[in-house]
């Protein structure tokens, strides 16, 4: 018995009528659909950004769509701000944007002239460490570390927010930091370290 072929006759039947049908849909609607195209996804810019970050001042020519966390790692090469999920679930681009906590990932770099940035890189006082910094080694805040640059800037604004009041309220501040290896008791028992101090 001959092998059936996949062309059948109805797939022929079905794949002309979807030709025609593009064929003939107006060149309007398509310059309209090329307009909205447009519109969704902005094209390229480049702009020249000059920032400051870790007391450091720095002048760039970017892409205006580019993130704060592509400049820092790509340009700067400060690559203790990780990327993780790049989509604002993890936490582990975390920085601060004049003392306030900020998700890299989610900043375009254009929005930040004028402000101070400090990265984990500008958390350490020369070869001092961070108080936190030095909480997190004692206390066993981190397993792998990649999570452990964005925690520990989170936790410096969780104490500087005065948000440690309990566990669980340390929790709750932390909650937009993600660990996959399950560092969480300690990372809590480093914060409340630091704001016993
Ligand atoms: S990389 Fe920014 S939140 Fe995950
Ligand atoms: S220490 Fe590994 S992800 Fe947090």
């Amino acid at each position: 018995m001959p092998e059936k072929s996949n062309y059948s006759r109805r797939l022929f039947l079905k794949t002309s009528a979807m030709a025609a049908l593009l064929a003939a849909i107006p060149s309007s609607v398509k310059a309209f659909y090329n307009d909205v195209k447009t519109f969704i996804l902005p094209r390229k810019t480049v702009l020249p950004v000059k920032i400051s970050v870790n007391k450091k001042s720095y002048e760039l020519k970017s892409d205006s769509r580019t993130t704060l966390l592509d400049v820092l790692r790509e340009d700067l090469n400060l690559t203790g701000t990780k990327k993780g999920c790049d989509h604002g679930q993890c936490g582990a681009c975390t920085v601060h944007i004049d003392g306030e906590r900020a998700l890299s990932c989610l900043t375009l770099a254009v929005m930040v002239p004028g402000k101070e940035v400090t990265t984990i890189e500008g958390l350490a006082d020369g070869e001092k460490l961070h108080p936190m910094q030095e909480a997190f080694i004692e206390c066993d805040g981190f397993q792998c570390g990649y999570c452990t640059p964005g925690q520990i800037m989170s936790a410096v604004a969780c104490v500087n927010e005065g948000h440690t009041n309990s566990v669980e309220e340390i929790k709750e501040f932390m909650s937009g930091n993600l660990c996959r290896c399950g560092a969480y008791n300690g990372i809590v028992q480093s914060i409340q370290k630091v704001a016993a101090r």
